[in-house]
């Protein structure tokens, strides 16, 4: 894939967005479609009640029962509160898990925002219908975390026809960045390649027979952690991929590629690297069951990749060697990109989440951090 330059951060100011509707939004109030919950429809009838009542004249009583009348069929207008669509990738692993709580906490009715969270279960098209069902609600803002890097042209087209500003999150798409109007995420290419420098300064001249579970096909969180990782090993000519499968990111997928590599090479490998920490779950009980031994005193090193707290749990034990972080915490930066575009000022058009890499304990590496109880107990997801 052709990925970005994330190092390069130029700005946008809100004014590019089409159609100035979020100045609009910010000067008036939201139309919110969903009816209007009981007790506030009751609170504003009776505001409007005791004003009208105090004129004591029967004419305006019919005038109220009048208005009362036509302000029930008419569409509400509720609160301040910024509507966003996140169209989310779904429900796959401890990642997304703790990505889904974050953006709830974040975009709470509290911090004046109405969160449609769609979990749209790993499935493009059903992304692709969450999408344009959030521009014929007239979403304020759409999230979209991309399952697929591919295919995004048109809906991007209908929402910026539509004047909705979009912003990509976690992962990468293959489209021109003139159809989104910002991009939060992680660079997945460097954690692949932070996965292999790691490697190489752990193997020193040591040969590597490899095994790869990927992620979800066409999602760039695989095909960026798969390139950046291919890089590094194409500059070892005793490093061999003997085989390389999607495990969908989930533990059961992992678990069924490592059984089936099993199968095919048993005692030919020493290297396992799954692309998130659910799928190494799966590999390890794959392992486990057919008596192979892996981490820091095994025969096969393990490489995973989130650092999630069970993830970094297993990495403090020494069963996972090393686990490259990505960082699920993005809906705060997001919040900040939405508040910009809200007040009219400048906005980053792109903001990488940092990431880092974590050891198991007894391995020093300029590339990671060697994991300690404090460090665990730090992870909350
Ligand atoms: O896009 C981020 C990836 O998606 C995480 O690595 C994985 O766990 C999740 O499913």
């Amino acid at each position: 894939g052709d990925h970005r330059d994330l190092h390069s951060f130029p700005t946008r100011r809100s004014s590019d967005l089409k159609n100035g509707r979020k100045a609009e939004t910010a000067n008036g109030s939201v139309l919110n479609e969903k009816p209007m919950a009981g007790a506030t429809c009751k609170s504003i009838f009776s505001k409007r009640k005791r004003g009208i009542i105090t004129m004591k004249k029967k004419l305006a009583v019919m005038a109220l029962a009048a208005a009362t009348l036509s302000m029930m069929a008419m569409p509400v207008y509720a609160d301040d509160l910024v509507t966003v669509g996140y169209a989310q990738v779904g429900h796959e692993s401890d990642w997304r898990t703790a990505n889904t709580q974050n953006y709830q906490d974040v975009f709470s009715e509290d911090a004046g925002y109405s969160l449609d969270l769609v979990d749209c279960d790993n499935d493009n098209a059903a992304q692709l219908e969450a999408v344009r069902t959030f521009i014929s609600k007239d979403m304020d803002y759409i999230v979209i975390a991309p399952i697929q890097s591919a295919g995004w042209d048109t809906v991007l087209q209908e929402a910026q026809d539509a004047g909705i500003p979009v912003i990509i999150a976690d992962r990468e798409i293959e489209a021109s960045d003139d159809l989104y109007d910002a991009w939060v995420g992680t660079n997945t290419t460097n954690e692949g390649i932070t996965a292999g420098n790691w490697l190489a300064e752990y193997l020193g001249d040591k040969d590597a027979n490899i095994l790869v579970i990927e992620g979800s096909v066409g999602a760039s969180a695989a095909l960026g952690r798969t390139e950046g990782f291919n890089q590094v090993a194409g500059e070892h000519d005793n490093w061999k991929i003997l085989d390389s499968q999607s495990g969908d990111f989930t533990q059961a997928g992992g678990q069924e590629v490592m059984e089936s590599f099993i199968k095919s090479y048993e005692g030919q490998f020493n290297v396992v690297i799954c692309q998130n920490d659910n799928e190494a779950y799966g590999a390890m009980d794959a392992m486990d069951a057919a008596g192979i031994t892996y981490g820091v005193d095994g025969d096969v090193t393990l490489i995973s990749f989130d650092a999630t707290h069970d993830g970094l749990q297993y990495t403090l034990d020494g069963k996972i060697n090393c686990d490259v972080e990505c960082n699920p915490i993005q809906a705060e930066v997001v919040k900040g990109v939405i508040e910009k575009m809200q007040a009219g000022e400048e906005f980053e058009k792109t903001t990488l989440v940092e990431d880092q890499a974590f050891v198991a304990p007894g391995i020093e590496s300029e590339y990671a951090t060697t994991m300690t109880d404090e460090v665990l107990a730090g992870r909350a997801y």
